[in-house]
């Protein structure tokens, strides 16, 4: 069962938000009966009705993006600026699932599919998130040692994560070194190296789960295929 609100939004009608004014006003019906109360829930068998429209499920969309610089993660922006959602050009009502910073290039998955979005960000489904940064400095084995132990941000430590150093440049005085992490807070891996004096100059997140970067230039993106939802289906499953 769900939230008639959340099952209207997800039909692609419209917005979650907009879904529970059209409920208050009474514009929506389940069968012949005007519901007004905003915790109603349905199952999916009824027959719904919005603005005297039958509601259909709407076809789920699964995209993987190779996110460049530049873009906002964001359906829509008060500035004006691109987001990725003008990059996908669908018809359908898609959103990122997560988010990475404007500057931050690599893997974002795009969907409609609101249950799908949850699989891959809950942390418990320890879902990996590879990222490789470029920071500022040499690292040292015992920085990266705290970092896979956990750093204090926002005042609440990071969970352990494992963390490789890729590489070091003596010349430009800069590291590359890459973090694998199940949880998905704000701006989280530029803040862990903050914690230890690093400033992050690039980030790239290479992979989420199952998905790479692979055929993929900056800027580009392809459908997921069926069986690629089902794994992340499957996780689920797993619980
Ligand atoms: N961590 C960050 O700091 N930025 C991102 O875009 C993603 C993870």
């Amino acid at each position: 069962m769900e939230r008639l609100q959340k099952f209207i939004a997800e039909s692609g009608y419209t917005s979650r938000r907009k879904a529970e004014e059209l409920i208050t006003q009474g514009k929506v019906k389940i069968n012949d009966k005007v519901v007004t109360e905003l915790g109603t829930k349905v199952s999916g068998k009824e027959k719904i009705f919005v603005e005297g429209k039958l509601l259909t499920k709407e076809e789920k969309e699964y995209y993987l993006l190779n996110k460049p610089r530049g873009v906002i993660t964001s359906v829509s922006d008060n500035r004006n600026r691109k987001t990725v959602i003008d990059i996908i050009n669908s018809k359908k009502r898609i959103y990122p699932v997560g988010r990475l910073d404007y500057d931050t290039t690599g893997v974002l998955l795009l969907t409609n599919d609101g249950e799908f979005s949850n699989i891959l960000m809950h942390p418990n489904n320890k879902i990996d998130k590879v990222y490789v940064a470029k920071i500022n400095g040499i690292i040292k084995g015992e920085e990266i040692n705290k970092l896979k132990n956990g750093v204090e941000i926002d005042g609440l430590k990071t969970k352990k994560c494992k963390v490789k150093l890729k590489r070091t440049d003596l010349k430009n005085n800069t590291s590359y070194v890459s973090l694998t992490i199940h949880e998905g807070r704000n701006h989280q891996v530029k803040k862990m190296f903050e914690s230890i004096g690093f400033k992050v100059l690039k980030l790239k997140r290479e992979r989420v789960g199952i998905f790479t970067l692979k055929g993929l230039a900056s800027g580009e993106f392809r459908k997921l295929t069926p069986k690629e939802v089902a794994i992340i289906y499957s996780f689920n499953d797993n619980k």
